[in-house]
Formats: structure tokens, sequence, C-alpha cells
């Protein structure tokens, strides 16, 4: 990459960056004050005033800076210049549910595709301040340190961490036979309720591996840089390269890929246990 790419990463960055601590200061002041959290339509599918004000904040900064270029944002949808090779995938607050419930795992997370690919990604918890930045070929950090992924290379000294989708209810790939394996195979699976912080995780060698399906690309876009720019690697379940639109995905550390792979495509769909989305949604007595 030619030395004016690096220099317009690095204002991206700086960009992404400024949003990112915008919008955190937002979640912060509404962080246990919240009075009301709508259903968005699935059941679990939250989104509060927080959502929306962080948002908006993001929105004003990008619309500050880069009014040409296109915007994926959870809340708003697609909005800006559709043709511009720039588009920012935004989740102004990834861990409603944790949010809603005071456990402080959530962040605002910001990633910038070139062409559709990931190359810029700004993960921001406010209330543990923890900043994580990335950009391509510039490496990544945690509150300005550099970070490296883990150097586990067999699954049964890992620890590992996934997610449930809002459909898990209403399908069989539900990710509930996957956790369970992979529970049996390794030190442990957790279950953070944040998949850009999940991915931080990875990048900073906290977590040596995460796999989830029913991502959207706002969830996503910035941490897969944060863990590519530490030395991780990001693919679909089996290593093919990845589909943002795809919703699926495996990142690791590297060492451990092939070997976690291996064991995620063999879950067979007979091993997966029924939705229960019929049970759920009977109307009341
Ligand atoms: C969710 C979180 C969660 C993941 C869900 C996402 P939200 O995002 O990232 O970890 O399991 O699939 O939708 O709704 O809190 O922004
Ligand atoms: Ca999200
Ligand atoms: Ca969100």
């Amino acid at each position: 990459m030619s030395g004016a790419n690096f220099d317009r990463l690095h204002v991206f960055l700086d960009i992404a960056t400024e949003a990112a601590l915008e919008g955190g200061a937002v979640l912060k002041s509404y962080w246990g004050k919240l009075d009301e959290i709508e259903e968005k339509g699935r059941p679990g599918d939250l989104v509060t005033a927080a959502d929306k004000a962080s948002e908006a904040k993001v929105l004003e900064v990008l619309q500050r800076h880069v009014p040409d270029h296109g915007i994926l944002a959870e809340e708003s949808g697609n909005l800006g210049n559709s043709a511009s090779p720039y588009l920012w995938a935004i989740d102004p607050l990834d861990g409603t549910t944790n949010y809603t419930h005071q456990y402080p795992v959530f962040a605002v997370s910001i990633g910038l595709l070139v062409d559709g690919f990931p190359q810029v990604g700004v993960v921001y918890n406010p209330i543990r301040n923890e900043l994580f930045r990335a950009a391509k070929g510039l490496g990544a950090t945690r509150n300005r340190v550099p970070i490296r992924v883990s150097t586990i290379d067999s699954l049964d000294r890992s620890l590992l961490v996934t997610g449930f989708a809002y459909d898990r209810h209403d399908t069989e790939d539900n990710n509930y036979a996957e956790f369970c394996y992979l529970t049996h195979l390794t030190q442990g699976v957790r279950r953070g309720g944040s998949a850009s912080l999940d991915l931080a995780d990875v990048a900073c060698g906290r977590i040596d591996g995460y796999w989830e399906r029913g991502l959207s690309p706002w969830d996503i876009a910035a941490g897969i840089v944060l863990v590519e720019e530490a030395g991780g690697l990001v693919t679909a379940y089996n290593r093919s390269p990845l589909d943002l639109d795809s919703g699926r995905l495996l990142a690791t550390n590297g060492q451990l890929h092939d070997e976690l792979s291996d064991r995620l495509c063999e879950v067979s769909p007979l091993d997966r246990l029924p939705g229960i989305g019929h049970l759920r949604h009977r109307s009341p007595v």
C-alpha cells in the first residue's frame, strides 16, 4: 500500500475514533437511566433511546468529516452516497441486552469498508474505558498500546467465545449444538453478548477463538480489522474467504484456526436441538 493510502487510513482511523468516543460518551450518559426499552421485531431484539442517541452522534461526526461517503447504520439503515467506495458500518450500541441489564459489556463499533473490504475498525467500551483501534497495515492497539493475538495452539488449552442470534428460538441452526460440542473440547466457551468486543478480545489475546452466525456487517466490520491487524485470521467456518453478508464468521489467533474450523464443520444438523419458537409465540391464555 502506498504512503498516501496509509495517510488516508490514518485520517479515517482518527475520524472513527472521534465518532466512537462521542457515541460512547452518549451511552455513558444514559447508563442506568433508561426508562423505556422497545423490541424491534424479534423477541429480545431491543432498542433504546441510548442506541438512537449514540447513532445520531456518530452520524453527526461522520457527516462533519466525510459527507460524501456511504453509511450503513444499524438503526437508520443505508444513508449517504451509495456510489462511494467507502462504506461506514456502524453499531451505535453493540450489546444492547447487556446494556439494559447494566452488565458492562457493550461498545460502539465503527468499521470502514473500502470497496467492500474492512480496512478501519474502532470498538469502544466507555464503562471499562477500553478503546480498540486498527487500520489495514497500521496494526491494532488497546488504549493506544499495540496488541497481539494469543499463542495457544490446541483446542484443549483454549478459551473461546460465541453468541446466539435473536432468531435462535425459531431455527435449528441456533448454534446450541456447536456450543455444547466446543464446550466439551476446550477449557471453556464464553458468551459475551457483544460481537465487536468478542472480536476485540480475540485481537488482544484474552480469547483464542470466536465463531457466530446470524451477524450483521455492523456487528463485525470493525472487529475483523482488529483481529487481522493483531495477527489473527478471520474466515467463513470452513476457512473459505469471509462473506460479510453471510452473517457467519470464524475468528482465531491463527494457530487454532484449522482445528476449530474442522470441529465446527463436523457438527451435524442431526445434533441440533429444534427451535422452540412454537412455544414462545403461543398466545397468552
Ligand atoms: C448483538 C450482539 C450479540 C450477538 C447478536 C448481536 P446488538 O448485537 O453483538 O453478541 O450475539 O447476534 O445482534 O443487538 O446488541 O447490537
Ligand atoms: Ca450488534
Ligand atoms: Ca446494536
